[in-house]
């Protein structure tokens, strides 16, 4: 069987490209999912690819990610700035994960700089756009 890494986006991320494309760019999330499925085809794996505008969800999605895969990559989007349930089933799940951000956080708004993530994540890739979720699947691979 395949190994399976889960790559999982939060709140409005199923926005991404019409979304003030100034900070988000304009490429869509079908795109990325497109791009990084061709990375985890030459790496014989599978990627489940989920956005979630609803905490909850996305709690079930890490729950089933970390029964079922090896590894996860997230965009909690603004759920990164408040959700310690997230953060909580992230530290649950014993896998490792990778934090990715569009925009580099620490350069925006002061309530964007606190992730509540961050603490339960391997690695985090902030400010590189959407070739920050490729990066992000590397060196996820690399560590799998
Ligand atoms: C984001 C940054 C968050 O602050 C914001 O709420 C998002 C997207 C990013 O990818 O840059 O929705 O996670």
């Amino acid at each position: 069987m395949k190994k399976k890494i889960y790559i999982l986006n939060g709140p409005n991320l199923n926005l991404l490209g019409e979304r003030e494309p100034e900070i988000y760019g304009r490429s869509s999330l079908k795109d990325v999912e497109k791009s990084l499925n061709k990375i985890a085809k030459t790496n014989s794996l599978e990627i489940v690819f989920e956005q979630s505008n609803h905490e909850g969800e996305l709690i079930e999605l890490i729950q089933t990610a970390s029964k079922e895969s090896k590894g996860i990559i997230i965009n909690p989007a603004g759920y990164t700035h408040t959700s310690i349930a997230i953060y909580d089933a992230l530290l649950s799940s014993k896998l490792p994960i990778i934090e990715v951000h569009l925009s580099n956080i620490y350069k925006r708004e002061n309530f964007r700089h606190i992730s509540y993530v961050s603490k339960a994540a391997d690695g985090i890739i902030s400010g590189l756009g959407v070739e920050g979720y490729i990066f992000a699947l590397k060196a996820l691979i690399n560590k799998i």
